[in-house]
């Protein structure tokens, strides 16, 4: 039978390469006790010379091995695996000194198969990670065993890898069921033909089955065959963004009436295709991608992406309204489609950033000198690679496309259509249900490096990337190709979003978030919700990220929410455009401190989706705005000249206010009732520290995620305190890191002192053993609070 064992404690690690770290018996005198997932770029202090420059998000790169030795009782007629989610980067393994397998591109999945090298008793697994030819990433990479890693035995014959793949085909309302398609490979690696059986049972959330399914099948000797079955499922509970219903699928394999593997996968029913008149199609009906592209990392932790940490961002984004994740632009972690299919995310799946044409990533960021990068990999692994992805996230009901690129160099050179073609043909070949794209960025730019015409006729999908960047289309965006290409299918692979600062006000720049990029923005989803055919957007990006960057900052500020994952006031500017379930009632700025602003015309902005709202200030009425057609503009002047300036365009309401200290208070209408109120204050000095924690108990390997607040003596939040906070902890635990979210804040993560960023730090912390862990934060001048939580085996 199949056991598969979660390998993530015990591993012994030393940035270093010497071929003695391969053997069997080493000295391991200079290596630490380590965890895996493991990023030791997030280890060592930024450096402004570091090879990976701004690209990477100046961390060190370099070689390093890893070992750990476990205990196997080997049987004859079993098989061993070692399964690893994701190395960064060009890995090899090594068992009992042995070379069993390896890796190069640092974000698919791979099998190294250790059955010819294990042995009874203790077995030595090294893995070598080269990560020293840089700058390699135009984001930050990280370094390392950055994922989970398994331990898992079959018996000889067994389910393949990833080899049970289940489809919706068709959902037929009028007969209340769905046709299902069920893959199963086999693989036969005895010396004699074999026939088995195989045996499919879907269960509904309650556990329930709803049919099963077999059929029997031969596979000779050393194969691997697949056999089809084709269920029907009555009454479904179709799977949506809005519904995200999930079933699971139990598949046995069955030889002389004994079970001799099992394969459990969960799965969704739904069906989701393109089309070019209406758009993106979620069980036939229209559904706008309201989305957001994500790159791997989680701001402190690194490449490491914990369990906890994607949830409670994605948590938050889908609050905010987004729907849809792009992974740029690579395969993520495979817990991250896990949660995608529970909360109900459209995922685009992206294989590569690079072909063979290597992109620019050198130091200097901006320099025309060419670089390493997966580029590397793709003449000898493309196919590997891409059917590594398709076969690893087949059964996810949230992936609905795959994306075989972004912004590839090749749209424009002569050979990129049939490089194109053959990448889409791989992902038609393993998948007859989902579309493909690519994400182009030179559409309509100027000869000779426009998207080639061949190029976006090849796509299922043309991907745009940034469809208002040239003069022209900056207010008509994909009108011209739509009359040129009536049949083509349109998807807004990448479009600005809206970042900022958090908390962020400068004089003379009031507007923090509010800035081009929104307004930019506001222009272009008016056009995409009024457009049937626009499948939507992903937008540039969702959560800051580390790197692509330039000195002295780590990471890029592109996102609603910044990289402790506080969300910005442009949250709320998408919440109330994206979210129509709940009320939003923001008003920018978001604290009222502006001690030097005093008799000033100050804008204050408001994100919201009541009909009207009416401001005061210190209780006086200041003015009622609408999103009525035409209305008042913003400033003094605006208003002297509305004729000339007058817009339908605005997806804000504002006005100018004479600034004095005291308090702002917003109140919300909707049908003329008043159904929201906001008040932003002018706080006093900071007198305590507020800790949220996110749970009460964790397992060992998880973290527990405390969000900090400054308060005032009224409890208000101060988010203009910005004290140093030590962290200290009693019992098995220890500090991963901390963060507020300020990329210009080069301090180690993992130090336990750090300043809190307009009144707001993330302490995440690592569970190392069963019992109760208590954590105390404290200013320098004695303001203190304590959290605790409880460790479980
Ligand atoms: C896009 C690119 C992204 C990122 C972004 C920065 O063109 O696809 O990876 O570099 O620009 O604005």
């Amino acid at each position: 039978m199949r056991t598969s064992q979660k390998l993530n404690r015990n591993w012994l690690f030393i940035l270093g390469d010497s071929p003695e770290y391969a053997k069997e018996k080493t000295d391991e005198s200079g290596f630490k006790a380590i965890t895996v997932p493991h990023d030791w770029s997030n280890d060592y202090p930024l450096d402004e010379n570091a090879l990976t420059g701004g690209g990477g998000g100046y961390v060190q790169g370099g070689t390093g091995w890893y070992r750990t030795h476990i205990d196997i009782q080997i049987n004859s007629g079993e098989r061993y695996f070692f399964f690893f989610e994701g190395i960064y980067m060009d890995s090899a393994v090594y068992l009992n000194g042995i070379k069993i397998g390896g890796h190069g591109y640092g974000y698919t999945s791979f099998y190294a198969d250790a059955t010819d090298a294990v042995k009874n008793g203790e077995n030595t697994l090294a893995v070598r990670v080269n990560n020293s030819d840089l700058p390699n990433s135009r984001w930050y990479s990280g370094s390392g065993i950055q994922r989970d890693v398994y331990f898992v035995k079959t018996l000889d014959i067994h389910f393949d890898h990833f080899g049970v793949r289940i489809d919706t085909n068709g959902i037929y309302k009028e007969y209340n069921k769905a046709d299902m398609n069920i893959r199963a490979a086999v693989r036969n690696d005895t010396d004699t033909t074999v026939c088995v059986g195989v045996l499919h049972k879907l269960k509904d959330a309650e556990g329930n089955v709803v049919f099963s399914s077999g059929i029997a099948l031969n596979i000779p000797a050393g194969e691997t065959a697949e056999c089809i079955n084709r269920p029907t499922l009555p009454a479904p509970h179709l799977w949506s963004d809005t519904d995200p219903y999930l079933y699971t699928l139990e598949t046995s394999l069955l030889q002389d009436n004994n079970v001799i593997d099992t394969y459990t996968c969960r799965t969704g029913v739904r069906t989701a295709t393109f089309d070019s008149d209406k758009g993106f199609l979620l069980n036939s009906k229209p559904v706008k991608i309201k989305g957001l592209c994500l790159h791997h990392d989680c701001g402190l932790t690194g490449a490491v992406g914990y369990l906890e940490s994607w949830e409670r961002r994605l948590k938050k984004l889908k609050k905010m309204g987004c729907n849809g994740i792009r992974c740029s632009h690579n395969p993520p972690v495979p817990l991250l489609l896990d949660l995608c299919d529970e909360l109900g995310f459209l995922v685009m799946d992206e294989a590569f950033d690079e072909w063979y044409l290597s992109k620019n990533k050198n130091q200097n960021y901006y320099s025309e000198q060419l670089a390493y990068g997966s580029a590397m990999f793709f003449s000898r692994y493309a196919k590997e690679d891409l059917t590594a992805m398709i076969r690893r996230d087949y059964n996810h009901p949230s992936v609905i496309i795959w994306s075989i690129g972004n912004e590839i160099p090749e749209q424009s050179s002569q050979n990129g259509p049939s490089i194109a073609g053959y990448l889409q043909d791989i992902c038609h070949e393993e998948d007859k249900t989902r579309m493909v794209t690519s994400a182009c960025d030179n559409i309509a730019s100027i000869a000779p490096i426009c998207t080639l015409r061949e190029f976006e006729e090849v796509l299922d999908v043309v991907g745009y990337n940034y469809v208002g960047r040239w003069r022209e289309r900056a207010e008509t965006f994909y009108d011209e190709d739509r009359h040129l290409y009536p049949s083509r299918r349109f998807i807004g692979t990448e479009n600005p979003s809206v970042g900022g600062i958090r908390g962020e006000y400068k004089s003379g720049d009031i507007f923090g978030d509010y800035s081009a990029i929104t307004m930019h923005h506001e222009a272009l989803w008016r056009y995409t919700a009024s457009h049937d055919f626009v499948s939507g957007d992903y937008l540039w990006t969702g959560i800051d990220y580390l790197g692509e960057t330039r000195w002295p900052r780590r990471g890029a500020p592109t996102g609603p929410l910044d990289s402790a994952g506080f969300e910005k006031d442009s949250y709320y500017y998408f919440k109330s455009i994206w979210n129509p379930d709940e009320i939003t009632l923001h008003l920018v700025p978001s604290h009222w401190n502006f001690e030097k602003e005093k008799g000033n015309y100050l804008p204050v902005v408001c994100y919201t989706n009541c009909d009207e709202v009416k401001l005061y200030i210190n209780g006086k009425y200041v003015g009622t705005r609408s999103y009525e057609c035409p209305r008042y503009g913003c400033t003094k002047s605006w208003n002297d000249n509305w004729g000339k300036h007058m817009t339908t365009n605005d997806l804000h309401l504002s006005w100018d206010v004479v600034y004095e200290p005291g308090f702002l208070k917003a109140e919300g209408y909707k049908n003329g009732e008043k159904v929201a109120e906001t008040i932003v204050v002018t706080t006093d000095e900071m007198t305590s520290l507020k800790a949220v924690t996110d749970r009460d108990e964790v397992r060992i390997g998880g973290i527990v995620q405390i969000e900090l607040t400054a308060m005032d003596k009224d409890l208000n939040e101060t988010l203009t305190a910005n004290p140093v906070i030590s962290c200290h902890i009693d019992g098995y635990a220890h500090l991963v890191g901390m963060d507020g979210g300020d990329l210009t804040d080069l301090t180690l993560y993992s130090e336990p002192r750090r300043k809190m960023f307009h009144g707001k730090l993330l302490a995440v912390i690592y569970a190392d053993m069963p019992g109760t862990v208590k954590v105390t934060f404290e200013t320098d001048n004695g303001i203190k609070t304590v959290s605790s939580f409880t460790v479980t085996d």
